[in-house]
C-alpha cells in the first residue's frame, strides 16, 4: 500500500480551521497544510478546495485528486488554472438532508400560505385561509440528481405531485421523470411549485428566465406558481424573476442563492411579500461531517479503489 499522502486545504473564502481540525483528526498519520504553507509541496497528494487561490494547486507534482468542499463544483470547473487531476464533488446524507429540510419547507411555506398568516398576525387578524391539499399540488424537480431525487421523494411522501426533469433519461418511484430539452415544456406546464437544483453549467446559466416561468402551470390550485432556488444564483435571470413576481407570472418565490453573493442591498426582491431570502444557507458544507467522506475515499484510493463521486470536467458537473 502507497505512503498516506498529505493534505493541503485551499478553502479561499472559507475559514480553513476546521477542515484542517478535522482532517488531523481523523488522519493524525498525514501532514495537512493550509494554503499557503506549502513547505514541502511534493509530500502533497490531496488538495481540498473551495474556490482556491489562483496559485494554491498550481505546483503540486504529485497531486492525486483535488475534493470540492461543496456539492456545487462550478467555481471549479470554470478555472482553467487547476491541474489536471480527478476532480470529487460532494456526495454525503448530511448535505443531501440538509437540502431537503430547506426545499421541503420552502414548498410549505408557500403551499400552507405561511407568509399571508404572518402578515394576518402582525396585524392580530384571526382567519382562515383556504387550503388545497397537496395531492392537488404539482412541485417539479428542476435537476433530479442527489439533492432533487431526495428532495423530491420526501415531497411526494407528503402527497404533492411530484415531477422532475434531467439531462438523461430516469426512473424514479413516485416521481413523474421528464428529460432533455424537448421534456422541458411539458415538464414545466404540469409544474405548480418549481425547485431548481440544477448545476451551474454553460447549458444551466439563465435559465430560470421570462421564457421558463411563461410556461410554468397556471391552472393550479395555488393560483399561480411559485420558484424555489436552492441551486445557483447565476440559473436565475433576476430582472426576469422580478418581472415575474411584479406581474404576478410568479405568486411566490424562496431564493437561496445569487450571482453575486451577497444578494445586493438594494434588490427589490428583499422587500416582496411573498419572496422568502435565504443567505445561501440551504445546504451548509459540515467540516466535521465531510471530512469523513473524503477521507474514506483517500483511503480506498491508496488501497487501489477508485475514486467515486466524480466531476466529468467536460460535462461540468
Ligand atoms: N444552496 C446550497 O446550499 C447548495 C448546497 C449544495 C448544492 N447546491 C447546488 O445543487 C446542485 C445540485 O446538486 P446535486 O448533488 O443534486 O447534483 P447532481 O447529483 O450532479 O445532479 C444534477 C442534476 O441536474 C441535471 N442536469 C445537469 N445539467 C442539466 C441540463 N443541461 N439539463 C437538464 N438537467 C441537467 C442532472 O441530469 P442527469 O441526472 O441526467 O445527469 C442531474 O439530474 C449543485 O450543483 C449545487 O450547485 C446548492
Amino acid at each position: 500500500m502507497a505512503e498516506p499522502g498529505a493534505v493541503l486545504i485551499a478553502s479561499g473564502p472559507w475559514d480553513p480551521a476546521p477542515w484542517a481540525a478535522a482532517m488531523r483528526r481523523l488522519a493524525p498519520e498525514r501532514a495537512v497544510h493550509v494554503w499557503p504553507d506549502l513547505s514541502d509541496p511534493g509530500a502533497i497528494r490531496y488538495a481540498l478546495a473551495w474556490r482556491p487561490p489562483a496559485e494554491a494547486l498550481k505546483r503540486l507534482p504529485n497531486l492525486a485528486a483535488i475534493f470540492s468542499l461543496g456539492a456545487g463544483v462550478d467555481g471549479l470547473v470554470e478555472r482553467t488554472d487547476l491541474p489536471d487531476v480527478p476532480l470529487v464533488r460532494v456526495v454525503d446524507p448530511d448535505l443531501t438532508e440538509r437540502m431537503a429540510e430547506w426545499v421541503v419547507l420552502q414548498v410549505l411555506m408557500h403551499h400552507r400560505r405561511q407568509r399571508t398568516y404572518d402578515r394576518q398576525q402582525a396585524a392580530h387578524r384571526w382567519h382562515e385561509l383556504a387550503q388545497p391539499p397537496a395531492r392537488a399540488v404539482r412541485v417539479g424537480m428542476l435537476g433530479l440528481g442527489h439533492l432533487g431525487r431526495h428532495a423530491g421523494g420526501i415531497l411526494a411522501a407528503l402527497g404533492f405531485s411530484v415531477a422532475g426533469w434531467s439531462r438523461t433519461a430516469k426512473a424514479v418511484a413516485g416521481i413523474a421523470c421528464f428529460h432533455g430539452p424537448e421534456g422541458l415544456e411539458p415538464f414545466l406546464a404540469r409544474t405548480d411549485i418549481l425547485v431548481a437544483l440544477l448545476p451551474l453549467t454553460p447549458q444551466t446559466r439563465g435559465i430560470l428566465d421570462a421564457r421558463l416561468i411563461g410556461g410554468l402551470a397556471r391552472d393550479g390550485a395555488l393560483g399561480g406558481p411559485v420558484l424555489i432556488n436552492g441551486g445557483r444564483g447565476g440559473l436565475q435571470v433576476e430582472a426576469d424573476v422580478v418581472a415575474a413576481l411584479r406581474s404576478g407570472a410568479l405568486i411566490g418565490a424562496s431564493l437561496d442563492v445569487f450571482e453575486p453573493e451577497p444578494l445586493a442591498a438594494g434588490s427589490p426582491l428583499w422587500d416582496m411579500a411573498d419572496v422568502i431570502i435565504t443567505p445561501h444557507a440551504a445546504a451548509g458544507s459540515d467540516p466535521e461531517t465531510l471530512s469523513r467522506g473524503i477521507h474514506r475515499q483517500m483511503l480506498e484510493l491508496e488501497a487501489g479503489m477508485p475514486l467515486r463521486n466524480l466531476v466529468d470536467r467536460r460535462r461540468g458537473y
